[in-house]
């Protein structure tokens, strides 16, 4: 245990995506340090796991199925979780898409799918929480970026244009949201072992080994050094922080090869 067991006891946190992934491991993390856990994922596959880990460590759990593109569905996810779980503490935009495909391929409805998840879907579910945060007098909000986001994103240019938004939604409605006691902020992973994003844009072995290369901790991130990052900015350590960007990538995003042949 990083953190005390009871940092979140009597909280209540919303995880979008929090079924797979990096979502299911913020999710069983938010759980063991006392929080109840609500997910939201498309697929309903994805729910039983999640919810008897959260159950088995104690707390309550809720799953709905919802798509975050569509402002009806976040608006009623909130409104359930408000129902079943009584409050909204704590809200994780962690639902995303990706693939790789080179602009110049990708169709109209491919750029659509993942900036709408990611974009649209972050700045709907925030919305939706926003009166219970306000009426409880504050909450905390944590959006997942991604570390291409501020430099080129070559053959994920709808993610990487959706989570440069992310970032810059993240600092706007900080600053928007502050006068409610709101805290909004960004965790930024790099490659994450275990994940769908790392099995999707880096299966081929060579490209693996490329962007491991550029690591300088030389190793792929873990679920829960995500998790544990969330953890920290939706906890009382973080309480005068908000707006801010907490990059867990190993240190690749600003390493570069010039002068160093040998990496
Ligand atoms: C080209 C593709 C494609 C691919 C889908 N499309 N996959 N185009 N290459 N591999 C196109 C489709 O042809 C279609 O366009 C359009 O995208 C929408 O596809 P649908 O399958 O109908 O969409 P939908 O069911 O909404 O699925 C959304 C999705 C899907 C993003 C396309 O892959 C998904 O749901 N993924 C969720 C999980 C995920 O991606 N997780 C990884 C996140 S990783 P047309 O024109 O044919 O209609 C991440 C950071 C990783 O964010 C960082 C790692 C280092």
């Amino acid at each position: 245990m990083i953190f005390r067991e009871d940092l979140l006891q009597g909280q209540v946190a919303l995880v979008t995506g929090g079924g797979t992934g990096i979502g299911f491991v913020i999710s069983r993390e938010l759980a063991r340090h006392g929080a109840d856990v609500a997910i939201t994922s498309r697929n309903p596959e994805h729910h039983t796991q999640i919810v008897q880990e959260v159950e088995a460590l104690g707390r309550r759990a809720l799953a709905i199925q919802a798509d975050v593109r569509d402002p009806e569905q976040t608006q009623r996810v909130a409104e359930r979780v408000r129902e079943e779980l009584g409050r909204i503490d704590i809200l994780v935009n962690n639902a995303a898409g990706n693939f790789l495909c080179a602009a110049e391929q990708l169709s109209p409805n491919g750029w659509r799918a993942v900036v709408e998840i990611v974009l649209h879907g972050t700045f709907f579910m925030s919305k939706a929480v926003l009166p219970a945060m306000k009426e409880q007098g504050g909450g905390a909000i944590v959006n997942i970026g991604a570390n291409y986001a501020w430099l080129a994103a070559p053959y994920v240019s709808h993610s990487g244009a959706a989570k440069a938004g992310v970032l810059n939604l993240t600092r706007t409605l900080a600053v928007e949201w502050a006068p409610y006691n709101i805290r909004v902020n960004a965790v930024t992973p790099g490659p994450i072992a275990d994940t769908e994003g790392v099995r999707r844009l880096m299966s081929d072995p060579k490209t693996h080994k490329a962007v491991l290369d550029t690591v300088p901790l030389k190793r792929l991130g873990k679920r829960e050094e995500i998790a544990w990052a969330v953890l920290f900015l939706v906890s009382p350590a973080a309480a005068y922080i908000t707006g801010h960007n907490l990059v867990v990538d190993g240190g690749m995003w600003f390493n570069h090869r010039m002068f160093r042949p040998e990496v």
